[in-house]
Formats: structure tokens, C-alpha cells, sequence
């Protein structure tokens, strides 16, 4: 029973990306995307001085710098230019464009990095440098934050990095970044001093060189050009945690959301944290409580009562933990989606989480639960502390405003999803998010969040009312529209 919990919880650790072909098509900017790549234009590459490996599908190791993290992401890239220094970054891009060839920039490839002919995989521009002098650390985007937790596990500093070690630096920090210590010190775009940028026009520039380009960084950097490396704030890491997964059945389910209600309501206290999830099993709906504590096992008794409290868990698996061991916990759960699996999520992001707005997004989930296509339909309510995201209020795109943020995420896992049904799963998403910003009313639906994007959602849900800044930045530095991946900032100008 456990064991198989635990494996369907997977559902829920997985889905943390969606995509589907199908709405892609309406979105992304298609340059040449049908032609092959001539060898001569290969050629060129070598003769403009790229120093990187060049790889064709049938290659060694193509996988290895193209694989998308849910595939079907997949648009069967032809070519893969794995650069080694920032340079064969602005040389592949320049290239790129001068044969009008359509590229994604692509880190961990957790996301929307593909592309139907090149990709530009950074994954060895993964350096982790720490420069105890400055308070700093210098991050190659190609890392996955597993090797950056792992390159600092001796020292007593860490970055904002992602939950999941398999998550890569580059598209994590481009789009907000939630780390475990969000509540303490806001996202991983907040923690950003600097980055090194390569332009559309191959021009190479840090970003503090130019306000706009700092702004855009923060929150939206997928659309502005490669970032080649961040600058990163080191932070204090937590020398005691306790955390782990308890599970109940649904009947629990009011007394429990009533108490992630009152605890997001009243909790101020950035030690205490917890995620909730609602899962599936086998057609049964199951909480997940995820508590990430820091303290001892009994402050967080003290701190969360109820999580103990409550009768006849299905499991506890609570303990101390390091913090490289916090960063591994959902790693015993994660294996790669399937390539027919159509893997897609959804949020909505709430200034005030009530059971209402909780027990929407489960009455949005238990009538789906009948159609034998879902293998997988999952909720995640992500409750922060006021504040956690207040000091990015001036520095980025995202979020625009409001001190007190709530994210929930609804996902749909299916596997062997036909195209018409990848539409359809897209389609339930908008309706549930339709329903659950219906409960939590008029003025408490704030700005979605774009790292967890469904694809195709208008970029306004995201930015709202900067979108219009970040549109000109765009303008400016991104004229045509090369980086063109993620959350459509523009349409076509090109
Ligand atoms: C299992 C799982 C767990 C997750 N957990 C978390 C979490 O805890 N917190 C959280 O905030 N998010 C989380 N996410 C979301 C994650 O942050 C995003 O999917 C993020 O975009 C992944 O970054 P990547 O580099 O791995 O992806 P990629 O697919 O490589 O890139 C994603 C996007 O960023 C662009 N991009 C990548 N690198 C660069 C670069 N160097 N410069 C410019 N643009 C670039 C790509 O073109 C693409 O549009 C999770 C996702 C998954 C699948
Ligand atoms: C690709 O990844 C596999 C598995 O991780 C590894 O064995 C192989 O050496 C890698 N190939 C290249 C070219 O990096
Ligand atoms: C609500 O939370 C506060 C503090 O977190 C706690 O003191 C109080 O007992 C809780 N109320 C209920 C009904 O759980
Ligand atoms: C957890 O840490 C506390 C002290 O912080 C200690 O008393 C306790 O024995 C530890 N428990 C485990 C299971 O390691
Ligand atoms: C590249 O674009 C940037 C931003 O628009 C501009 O400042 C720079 O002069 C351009 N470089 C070249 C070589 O055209």
C-alpha cells in the first residue's frame, strides 16, 4: 500500500512541467523548421570559430544535450551545439540567425527548450564558483542544481536553487525560481546580482550594464537572450530541518484544509512551511503533507500540531534532514515521463488561500478522476509567509504586487495521450483554473506564475500590468524575436 502510494506520488513530483504540441503550434514563432541544415552551413560554424561539440540526431550523445524533461516537449531537433565558453554561445546564435533557423536555448531542459532544428545546449557551462569576499556565487546556467548542491555541500552557504535536483540553473532562475528558502529570502531572481547575457545580435553584455536588461533578467529571461552565467547571492544554509511526507485519505480532507488555511493565514514564522498535495492513487484521492521545517522535531510539533495530530496516517515519513538530503527527498519518486506521455500543469496564484479556493481545485479534480485516460491528476497548494515575495516587487517583471502570495498548481498526467487529447487535458486546465479563481473571488486572483506555465497562456496572466515594460525591453533587445521559447512575450514581428 505504501509502496504504491509512494510511486504514485511521482505524479505529483513529475508534473511540474507541461506541454502539448498541438497548442505550441499556435504559439511559437516558426522560422525555418521543416528544411534540413546544410552541411555548408556547418561549415561556416567551424569557420566563425566555434570551439563547442556540433551534434547531428544520429550522434552519440544528441540525447544527452536534447532530451526534453516531459517528451512530449519533443520536436526532434536536428542539431545540437553544445558550446564551451560564452563566445561559441554568440557564435551559434549569430549563426543560428544567419541561416533564419529556428534555436531554443536550453539548460536543464526541465521546460520548453526544443526546438524542430538547433538546439543550444549549455549544459557545459557549469561552473559553481563560490568568492567568499563578495558574498557571492557564480553560476554556469548548464548546471542541474543537484551538482551545484552537491559542488557546496561542504561549505555552510547555499544558492536559491530548485526543490528537485535534476532542475537546471538556467531556466529555474529565468522564471522566478521557488526554492526551499523561498520564505526567508525571496526567489531566485531576487538573488540575482548579475548575468552575463548573449544578445539576438551575438553581442555578449552583463546585465548590470543596463537597467532594462537587469529588469527583464528577473523573471523573464527566457525571452530576452542566453544567459551564459548568474552572479547569485550565497546564502546561510540551514543547519537543522525537519521534513518529510505524510499521507491521509480524503477523509480528513476538511479538517485538514481548514488547517493549511489557518496555517497560511496566521503563520509568519519563515522556519515554518509546508506544501499540501492531492493526489491520485488508483482512482482514490490522497493528502500529501509536506512540511520543510526548520528546527528540530519538536519545534515542528510545536510549530504544526495538526500534521501529528490527526488520526491513522497512511505514512510518516518525517525526520531530520540535511540540506542536501531536503533537496533529494522528492528524488526517490521522480522518473522521467514517458515519450507518449502528455504531462501539462496549470497555476493560479491567490493573495488569500481559503478552503474555498482549496476545495475548488478538488472539486475541479474529482469528476476527471472517472475518465479512465488520466493516469494522473494531481493539486499542489504551495502556501508562503507574507512577504516572501515583496523584495522583487521593483527589480523584475514578476510578480508585479501584493505582499502575500499563494501558488496552486493543477496538473494532468496522461500517458499515451493523443494529440486530441493533449488539447482536451489543456482545455481542463483552463477550466480549473477558470473554477478555482471563481472561489477565491474578485481581487484575490493575483498573477500566475512562469515557471509553472501552461503553454499558450497569454503572457499578460503572467506579467499583467508589466508586461508592457518588458514588452519594449524585448523590443530593444530582442528586435525579431529569436528567443522565442516559454511564455510569448510578443508575437511575430519578423
Ligand atoms: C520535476 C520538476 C520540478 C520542478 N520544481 C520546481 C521548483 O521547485 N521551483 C520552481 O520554481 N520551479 C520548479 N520547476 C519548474 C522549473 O523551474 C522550470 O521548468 C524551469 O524552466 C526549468 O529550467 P531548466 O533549465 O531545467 O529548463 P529548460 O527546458 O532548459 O529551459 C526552460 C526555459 O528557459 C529557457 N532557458 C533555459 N536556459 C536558459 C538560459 N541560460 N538563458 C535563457 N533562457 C534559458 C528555455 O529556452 C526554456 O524556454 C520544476 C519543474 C519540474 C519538471
Ligand atoms: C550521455 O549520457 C549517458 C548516460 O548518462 C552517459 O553514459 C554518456 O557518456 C553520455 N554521453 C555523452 C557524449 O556525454
Ligand atoms: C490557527 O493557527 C494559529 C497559529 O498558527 C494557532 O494558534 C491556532 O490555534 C490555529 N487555529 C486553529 C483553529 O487551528
Ligand atoms: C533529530 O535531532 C534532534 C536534535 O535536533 C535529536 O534530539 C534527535 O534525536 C534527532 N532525531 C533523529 C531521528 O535523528
Ligand atoms: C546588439 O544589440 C544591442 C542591444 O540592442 C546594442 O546595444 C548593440 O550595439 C548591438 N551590437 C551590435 C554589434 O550591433
Amino acid at each position: 500500500m505504501t509502496a504504491r502510494l509512494l510511486l504514485l506520488l511521482i505524479v505529483w513530483l513529475n508534473a511540474q512541467a507541461g506541454f502539448c504540441i498541438s497548442i505550441v503550434e499556435q504559439n511559437l514563432v516558426r522560422r525555418q523548421s521543416s528544411g534540413g541544415i546544410s552541411s555548408s552551413s556547418l561549415q561556416v560554424l567551424q569557420e566563425n570559430g566555434f570551439t563547442g561539440q556540433v551534434l547531428t540526431s544520429s550522434m552519440a550523445g544528441f540525447s544527452n544535450f536534447t532530451q526534453a524533461w516531459a517528451m512530449n516537449y519533443n520536436e526532434s531537433p536536428q542539431l545540437a551545439l553544445v558550446p564551451l565558453t560564452s563566445n561559441d554561445v554568440s557564435v551559434a546564435v549569430k549563426w543560428a540567425n544567419s541561416f533564419d533557423y529556428d534555436f531554443a536555448v536550453r539548460s536543464g531542459g526541465a521546460a520548453a527548450s526544443q526546438s524542430p532544428m538547433v538546439i543550444i545546449a549549455l549544459s557545459l557551462l557549469n561552473t559553481v564558483d563560490y568568492i567568499p569576499s563578495e558574498g557571492v556565487i557564480h553560476l554556469g546556467p548548464g548546471n542541474v542544481w543537484g551538482d551545484v548542491y552537491d559542488a557546496m555541500a561542504d561549505l555552510d552557504v547555499t544558492a536559491l536553487g530548485g526543490r528537485l535536483p535534476l532542475i537546471g540553473v538556467g531556466g529555474f532562475t529565468a522564471g522566478g525560481g521557488i526554492s526551499y528558502l523561498l520564505n526567508h529570502y525571496g526567489l531566485a531572481s531576487d538573488s540575482v546580482i548579475d548575468a552575463e547575457v548573449v544578445l539576438a545580435n551575438g553581442s555578449i553584455v552583463w546585465a548590470s550594464s543596463n537597467a532594462n536588461l537587469l529588469y527583464a533578467v528577473r523573471g523573464a529571461g527566457f525571452t530576452i537572450g542566453a544567459i551564459t552565467e548568474y552572479v547569485v547571492k550565497a546564502y546561510p544554509k540551514p543547519t537543522e530541518i525537519y521534513s518529510g511526507f505524510v499521507l491521509f485519505n480524503m477523509d480528513n480532507f476538511d479538517e485538514i484544509s481548514a488547517f493549511v488555511a489557518n496555517t497560511t493565514a496566521t503563520n509568519t514564522d519563515p522556519n515554518v512551511a509546508l506544501l499540501m498535495g492531492v493526489v491520485l492513487s488508483q482512482g482514490v484521492q490522497t493528502i500529501l503533507i509536506f512540511p520543510i521545517v526548520y528546527g528540530d522535531e519538536a519545534f515542528a510539533k510545536q510549530s504544526l500540531p495538526w500534521i501529528w495530530e490527526l488520526p491513522d496516517p497512511l505514512l510518516d515519513s518525517t525526520t531530520n534532514v540535511t540540506w542536501e538530503t531536503l533537496q533529494n527527498l522528492q528524488l526517490d519518486f521522480v522518473s522521467h515521463p514517458l515519450p507518449t506521455d502528455d504531462y501539462q500543469q496549470h497555476s493560479i496564484v491567490v493573495r488569500s488561500l481559503t478552503t474555498s479556493v482549496i476545495q475548488a481545485a478538488v472539486d475541479w479534480q474529482t469528476p476527471l478522476l472517472s475518465d479512465p485516460r488520466w493516469a494522473g491528476l494531481q493539486i499542489l497548494i504551495e502556501p508562503f509567509i507574507p512577504n516572501s515575495f515583496s523584495s522583487h516587487f521593483t527589480t523584475g517583471p514578476w510578480p508585479h504586487s501584493y505582499p502575500t502570495m499563494h501558488v496552486i498548481q493543477l496538473f494532468i498526467q496522461e500517458a499515451d495521450a493523443a494529440p486530441a487529447d493533449s488539447l482536451e487535458n489543456f482545455n481542463q486546465l483552463v477550466t480549473g483554473a477558470g473554477l478555482v479563481e471563481a472561489a477565491a473571488g474578485t481581487g484575490n486572483v493575483l498573477q500566475r506564475y512562469p515557471n509553472y506555465y501552461l503553454q499558450g497562456t497569454p503572457a499578460d496572466q503572467f506579467y499583467g500590468p508589466n508586461l508592457p515594460q518588458l514588452q519594449v525591453v524585448k523590443r530593444e533587445f530582442d528586435p525579431n524575436n529569436r528567443f522565442n521559447k516559454g511564455i510569448a512575450i510578443v508575437n511575430s514581428t519578423s
